[in-house]
């Protein structure tokens, strides 16, 4: 059978010019390597080099074999490439994860910010929107809802994601929105494709922001707009304060700076929009106030979404000895408190627009 090591030979005699300088780069005696090529003519049944003088030179034959195995070769080289952008991926993990209980939270702060978030994410009649880290569909089902008339592709690294933003969106009567599993480091759209672009709670989960958006910006006409939604976890504060709560929101940040994220992302959207070549990019602070004359706010925003997410990195922030377990617990109670005791809390989310 003809093997990955056969197309390889014949790829370096032809790059090299030689047998003795393609063994050398093979680190194979040189008998090796003939004999290597004698069993390959075997296998296939043609010659694949005529010997003249001691000269290889290929057979018609041969320079099929050596095209169409070149192209082979390109595609495992591209192939082990991507496999290892997917294990970078692993290793800078996602720290939210992609559990029913971090589902049902996205959904939960999707619903409770919408009013914040989505009052100004309207677009044109009729144009091309690429959401870029979709997740689950929480925040498409509001853009979508919002711009009827706009074509919008939704893309997430995750295809457990993307079947569960399917779901979501074949339960509606949504019907402008198409979902494909992508990675935004890497997007298979032409150049210049998209006339919006929406990002939301992605960027601060990359180790490499500036990637994404000079990938997303590729995908973007010019003149078109990106829209960047992001939180930042210094902005958090609460009556009652308390340390231990203080100490497992800085868990929550550090833990997610380990896994190669920014929880503190949303101060440098305008920085980075800007590096990126952005123009005329104006950030919008979304400032979130609660206090018990909002008790929508109270359950889905301090309890349902806030504490819902430092509660979903107790195990892992303890595990990796960023916290005490005791402190962890005693911190997430205190949140809680602050929701069951008619306490406040703020915090502040950014939006950013910048145009290409
Ligand atoms: C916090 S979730 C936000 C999901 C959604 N935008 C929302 O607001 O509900 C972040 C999402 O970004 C996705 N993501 C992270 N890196 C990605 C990448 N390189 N390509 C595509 N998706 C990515 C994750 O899979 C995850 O679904």
């Amino acid at each position: 059978m003809i093997a990955f090591k056969h197309l390889k030979l014949i790829e370096v005699i032809d790059r090299k010019g030689s047998l003795s300088k393609a063994a050398k780069e093979l680190n194979l005696s040189q008998s090796a390597l003939s004999h290597q090529l004698k069993q390959l003519e075997e296998i296939l049944e043609i010659k694949v080099f005529h010997r003249v003088n001691n000269n290889l030179i290929f057979t018609e034959e041969g320079k099929e074999f050596r095209d169409y195995g070149a192209s082979i070769l390109k595609e495992m080289a591209q192939l082990k490439t991507r496999m290892a952008e997917i294990k970078e991926f692993q290793v800078n993990q996602y720290t939210h994860g992609y559990s029913l209980q971090e589902t049902n939270r996205l959904y939960d702060q999707a619903s409770t910010v919408a009013d914040f978030i989505h009052w100004d994410s309207y677009w044109e009649k009729g144009t091309k929107i690429l959401e870029a880290g979709c997740g689950v569909g929480a925040q498409t089902q509001i853009i979508a809802t919002n711009n009827p008339t706009c074509e919008i592709t939704a893309v997430d690294i995750s295809d457990r994601s993307i079947t569960e933003a399917k779901k979501l969106i074949a339960t509606s009567d949504i019907k402008n929105v198409q979902f494909q599993i992508a990675d935004l480091r890497k997007l298979n759209f032409p150049d210049e494709y998209y006339d919006h672009i929406f990002v939301c709670f992605v960027l601060e989960h990359t180790p490499n922001p500036l990637q994404i958006l000079t990938e997303l910006k590729r995908v973007l006409k010019k003149d078109g707009t990106i829209t960047v939604v992001e939180g930042d976890h210094g902005s958090t504060y609460f009556y009652p304060d308390s340390t231990t709560a203080r100490k497992a929101v800085a868990a929550q940040v550090e833990l997610q700076k380990k896994n190669g994220g920014n929880a503190n992302i949303g101060r440098t959207l305008y920085p980075l929009l800007e590096q990126c070549g952005f123009q005329q990019i104006a950030i919008s602070p979304r400032q979130i106030y609660v206090d018990k004359s909002k008790p929508n706010l109270v359950d889905g925003f301090i309890r349902k979404t806030f504490t819902a997410m430092i509660k979903g990195v107790e195990e892992e922030a303890v595990s990796k000895g960023i916290i005490s377990k005791n402190e962890m617990e005693e911190g997430i109670a205190n949140l809680y408190r602050v929701a069951d005791t008619g306490g406040t809390f703020c915090y502040t989310f950014f939006k950013g627009v910048g145009v290409k």
